[in-house]
């Protein structure tokens, strides 16, 4: 896998030429295709749901990061993996039973990663780290694209970086919202290696030019 893993977020795509956009940012060197699940129920925004990751997942070549902004993620694991997610991940707070959901996820055959919003502590995730493949660490509050980073997430990066380090396990730490060529900086300073970004690449006139500025 390359140092840095660049995952445009399809929300910010033309949803009416999704393919055309995903061979887009293929071509231009997006290394994750990340995907945002939204229920309007968890946040305030209802989006893509299984049959549209199907979809994607036909015309795609690049991994498929499936993001579940969902009430109950339970109910909907097994459906969004077989849609063709390679790594799905859950958020802390929608999850009563946490460990249960993970264990769900790695029985099921995909990639399990957690996520926390801006206001919920990293301790609240560290009797899980030895579950996760990946944690992605929430930059701005979910539900929409094109918002203002917000850097005190970052203070809470590190106790995961450490935690994750003793375990001796090659746990991914990724982060999603107001990602652009100046806060990616400040993240990649943080031993954050998977940059989500949406707005930054799909309004540029130049995804690959995009794309190289997060590297
Ligand atoms: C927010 C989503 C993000 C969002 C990022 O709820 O999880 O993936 O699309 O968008 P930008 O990069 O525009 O902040
Ligand atoms: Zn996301």
């Amino acid at each position: 896998m390359p140092e840095i893993i660049v995952a445009p977020s399809l929300l910010s795509s033309d949803f009416a030429r999704i393919a055309d956009e995903i061979q887009a940012v293929e071509e231009a060197g997006a290394d994750w295709l990340h995907i945002d699940v939204m229920d309007g129920h968890y946040v305030p925004n209802i989006t893509i749901g299984p049959p549209v990751v199907s979809a994607i997942k036909k015309v795609a070549s690049k991994p498929l990061d499936v993001h579940l902004m969902i009430s109950d993620p339970d109910k909907f694991i097994p459906r969004f993996i077989d849609a063709g997610a390679d790594y799905l991940t859950v958020h802390h707070e929608a999850c009563i039973h946490l460990h249960r959901t993970l264990s769900h996820i790695i029985e099921k055959g995909a990639e399990p990663g957690v996520s926390l919003n801006p206001s919920t502590p990293s301790e609240l995730i560290l009797p899980v780290l030895n579950q996760v493949s990946l944690v992605l660490f929430m930059s701005v509050n979910p539900g929409f694209g094109g918002q203002k980073f917000i850097p005190e997430v970052m203070d809470k990066v590190d106790i995961v970086r450490e935690e994750a380090g003793k375990l001796n396990r090659d746990i991914l730490l990724s982060v999603d919202g107001g990602i652009d060529s100046k806060t990616c900086k400040i993240v990649k300073d943080k031993g954050i290696r998977v940059l989500v970004a949406g707005s930054y690449i799909f309004r540029s006139q130049n995804y690959k030019k995009a794309i190289q500025s997060l590297r």
